[in-house]
């Protein structure tokens, strides 16, 4: 059984269920990317995920524990940390703050966490002293990846960490989430840059319509005519 294990998950925010049956599975160290059409319920998913959407039927376990009814609080003290496709940082609190709020439920001392944060993204040591809302797209990104590495996840889940930033930008981001699943963390990753993320993925899932379409390593759905044809154009 994988480390994390979303099985089966169905619901969505009215009569009408955005997921019909969507199994997504992570393992740790291992990058797990979501691709698909926009609507398809990608950001549903991860939110569902995290506890922010109640599910009508399905289960989420993470390292054999059931963690289907907790709210998101909860699975952040079990291991999970989430990084939302929107207002994932304050803006008008400064680098440095918005990673002391990703510390919110850690009693211990945490500076050792926001120096590893830091060697992770060294631009963000430059202007730990400045409001997160005058940086960058791309540096504000790290913020939040930082932010959600401060209460030392054992998952995290990034939905679309690279949007909006550009391609050089995107691939210093993909090699510092690389580096972060080599520290043992599982990663479960929406992106809609769908080829490059599926190059640097383990496991990949084309969500379509709420349900997997494809499921497969990353190196085999890029190989495979139909999803390129559909889904990467081409
Ligand atoms: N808060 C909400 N209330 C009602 N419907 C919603 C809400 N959020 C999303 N939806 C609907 O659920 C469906 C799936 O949305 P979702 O945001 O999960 O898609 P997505 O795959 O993440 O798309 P994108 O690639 O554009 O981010 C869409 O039809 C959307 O309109
Ligand atoms: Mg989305």
């Amino acid at each position: 059984m994988s480390f994390l294990v979303a099985r089966d998950m169905r619901g969505g925010y009215g009569a009408e269920d955005i997921l019909q049956g969507c199994t997504v599975e992570a393992d740790r160290g291992e990058i797990a990317v979501i691709v698909g059409p926009n609507g398809a319920g990608k950001s549903t998913a991860m939110k569902a995920i995290f506890g922010m959407l109640r599910l009508r039927a399905g289960s989420i376990t993470l390292d054999g524990a059931d963690l289907t009814r907790m709210k998101p609080t909860d699975r952040v003290r079990n291991g999970m940390s989430f990084v939302p496709q929107v207002k994932n940082v304050f803006p008008s609190m400064t680098v440095e703050e918005n990673l002391e709020m990703g510390a919110f439920i850690r009693r211990d001392d945490f500076s050792g966490t926001m120096d590893e944060v830091y060697s992770l993204f060294p631009v963000l040591a430059e202007k730990r002293r400045q409001p997160a809302g005058e940086l960058s797209g791309g540096q504000r990104q790290q913020v939040a990846v930082g932010r959600a590495l401060m209460t030392k996840p054992s998952l995290l889940m990034l939905d679309e960490p690279t949007a909006g930033v550009s391609p050089i930008v995107m691939d210093e981001l993909f090699d510092r989430i690389i580096d972060v699943a080599r520290t043992g963390i599982a990663i479960l990753m929406v992106e809609q840059n769908a080829k490059q993320a599926l190059e640097i993925a383990t496991r990949g899932y084309v969500l379509q319509h709420g349900r997997n379409a494809h499921t497969d390593t990353g190196e085999a759905l890029l190989a495979d005519p139909d999803v390129r044809r559909t889904f990467l154009g081409g």
